[in-house]
């Protein structure tokens, strides 16, 4: 009963967390299109641009002021709530699934032996600290020059792949290192972006002329946002694949799609403003060959250290040792109620139909057993990679 509790909890925090993140990512890049279709308008100064679109069968005519109108309406809509959710939701769906079960989730005693207590601690801890670094590199005199706060920020980012890697599993590092960005984004619109605004606001209402540089905050941090979107989004996604988080060497991964989302955004911003320079026009090509790089990268781990002819009973006795304790119709493990995502391993025929998912989880990722919990060796594992590579025999 608690398991199926757990999974409906985890089912609709996950839910709510996706489409929180949908209208999110969705407004924002709404709203830098709509910015960059603005047409210049002749016949009145105060506005910057317009811009018609047809949706649903009506037409629409957005238009922006160069500073604000000279009164302002009585209804004004802010987006910032799809932010907030998005956030909370995926605080609530990091609690579930890797505060609830440390010990399975986050910890990996081959990487780094702590208690739940402490990994949670650090998990919470590192993305306080996260933006309170962010933030203080913004602020700092980098802050006036955007191409040398960019280096920074990155190589913030590299260092969090780098030190989340080394200390939880690989699943939890992954996600880690996008909730790392995902909380720098969320922070920038509630810390910065949001109250800037309302400053702005607040000083027109009083008749008062705004201070130039919240805007240029604002729009500093929101551009990050949009370089990083792309990014935080693969690595929430790269969960389902252990080709990624499960490299030896995933901090490097994560940060080679850091480089190809953000080469993409690049492309895409300066293609919608209508102002592609030679730059702009390389980056594609340039994230695509990242992503080559990337797939070269996790290619490199493919073959096996073991060359010797497998038996089946060999295969056999490391799945009963390691795998069945969870994977079976009637799991002896405590907390597992019944077989993980209903892969089970009972009957011969189970190991076999397998076989590609096992080296997956098994052999070029350390994915399973979870968490390494029953200290499975790496011949255990190279027996099994040559298995699946001498054709999965099971006789
Ligand atoms: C402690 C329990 C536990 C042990 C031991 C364990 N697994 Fe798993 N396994 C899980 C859980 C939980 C999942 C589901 C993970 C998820 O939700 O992505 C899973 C998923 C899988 C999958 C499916 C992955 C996918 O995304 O399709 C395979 C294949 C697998 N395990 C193989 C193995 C093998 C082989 C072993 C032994 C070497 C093993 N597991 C040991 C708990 C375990």
């Amino acid at each position: 009963m608690t398991a199926l509790l757990f999974d409906w909890a985890s089912l609709l925090v996950r839910w709510a967390h996706v489409m929180f993140g949908i209208l999110w990512i969705g407004t924002s890049f709404y709203f830098i299109w709509l910015d960059a279709s603005l047409r210049k308008r002749n016949d009145d100064p105060t506005i910057a641009g317009e811009s018609w679109m047809v949706h649903g069968g009506g037409f629409y005519l957005a238009e922006k002021y160069m500073v604000a109108p000279d009164k302002l309406p009585d209804e004004l809509h802010w987006f910032k709530y799809e932010a907030y959710f998005t956030w909370i939701t995926g605080m609530l769906l990091l609690g579930i699934i890797y505060y609830w079960s440390a010990e399975t989730y986050l910890i990996n005693t081959n990487v780094l032996p702590m208690s739940a207590g402490q990994a949670i601690g650090m998990s919470a801890g590192s993305l306080i600290a996260g933006w309170i670094a962010y933030d203080l590199i913004c602020r700092s005199p980098l802050g006036r020059n955007t191409a040398a706060l960019a280096v920074c920020v990155f190589a913030l980012i590299t260092l969090s792949s780098f030190l989340y890697a080394n200390t939880f599993t690989g699943r939890a590092a992954f996600l880690h290192i996008g909730a790392f960005i995902g909380t720098i984004m969320a922070a920038n619109v509630f810390f910065i972006i949001i109250p800037n605004q309302k400053k702005t606001v607040a000083a027109l209402i009083a008749g008062e002329e705004p201070d130039a540089i919240w805007g240029m905050q604002a729009k500093q941090r929101s551009l990050h946002n949009n370089y990083l979107t792309l990014p935080v989004v693969f690595m929430m996604i790269s969960n389902h694949y252990p080709i990624t988080y499960g490299h030896p060497l995933s901090w490097l991964i994560a940060v080679g799609v850091v480089v190809a989302g953000g080469l993409i955004r690049h492309f895409y911003n300066q293609h919608d403003a209508g102002a592609l320079d030679w730059k702009g026009k390389v980056a594609l090509p340039a994230a695509a060959l990242a992503v080559l790089a990337l797939i070269a990268v996790s290619a490199s781990r493919l073959g096996t250290g073991y060359s010797e002819e497998v038996e089946f009973a060999q295969v056999r006795q490391i799945v009963n040792q390691h795998c069945i304790n969870c994977h079976s119709a009637t799991p002896t493990e405590e907390g597992f109620e019944e077989a993980p995502l209903g892969v089970m391993f009972d009957t011969v025929g189970d190991i076999r139909k397998y076989a590609a998912q096992i080296n997956a989880q098994v052999v070029l990722t350390d994915t399973m057993p979870l968490g390494n919990m029953t200290e499975m060796t790496q011949e255990q594992r190279d027996i099994l990679g040559a298995w699946v590579a001498q054709g999965a025999e099971i006789e």
